[in-house]
């Protein structure tokens, strides 16, 4: 399957929401309120698009020394192809690209083993964010660059 993913633009960006609508709202139950916050002004907003329809995306949110990943989303019928892994790939090609020695995220628990496979680490206990168990996971980054 072609899978290209590429940065939003600000046009673009309601089709990503509405992919995260569906994924963590409609199936996972997170609240609404709970799934919008205000890093979405500051994040860089990436999209995964097969046949040129967007069914994945996912964010980047520049820290003091890390990249924070986030709201990582295929369309359900979309999973299980390598969306998620072009999708994240793209995501830490730019994060080296903007020297950023490290990259954090919050990983719900059934999706630890995906980003294991590209290289993340458990690096906390469990703990609920929006209803949903989650760990920390990082990547170091400049040891790879
Ligand atoms: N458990 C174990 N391995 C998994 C997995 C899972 N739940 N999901 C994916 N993988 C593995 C795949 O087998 C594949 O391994 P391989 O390359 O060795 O074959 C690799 O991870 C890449 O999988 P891919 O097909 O690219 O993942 P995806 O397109 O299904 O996307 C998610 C993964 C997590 C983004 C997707 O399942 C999703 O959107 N889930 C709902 C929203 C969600 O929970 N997001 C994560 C919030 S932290």
């Amino acid at each position: 399957m072609n899978v290209t993913v590429r940065t939003l633009t600000g046009t673009e960006f309601p089709q990503a929401m509405a992919i995260r609508i569906q994924v963590f709202v409609d199936e996972q139950k997170v609240p609404f309120e709970e799934e919008q916050d205000h890093l979405d002004e500051t994040a860089i907003h990436f999209g995964a698009f097969v046949d040129g329809r967007m069914v994945g995306t996912g964010r980047l949110v520049e820290q003091p020394g890390r990249g924070k990943i986030g709201r990582m989303a295929v369309l359900a019928e979309g999973r299980g192809q390598g969306v998620g892994r072009a999708l994240l790939t793209a995501i830490l090609a730019e994060c080296r690209q903007r020297q950023l020695p490290q990259a954090y995220l919050s990983a719900q628990l059934h999706a630890i083993p995906f980003y294991e496979r590209l290289g993340f680490s458990v690096t906390s206990g469990e703990y609920m964010d929006a209803g949903i168990p989650h760990k920390d996971m990082i990547l170091e980054l400049s040891e790879k660059a």
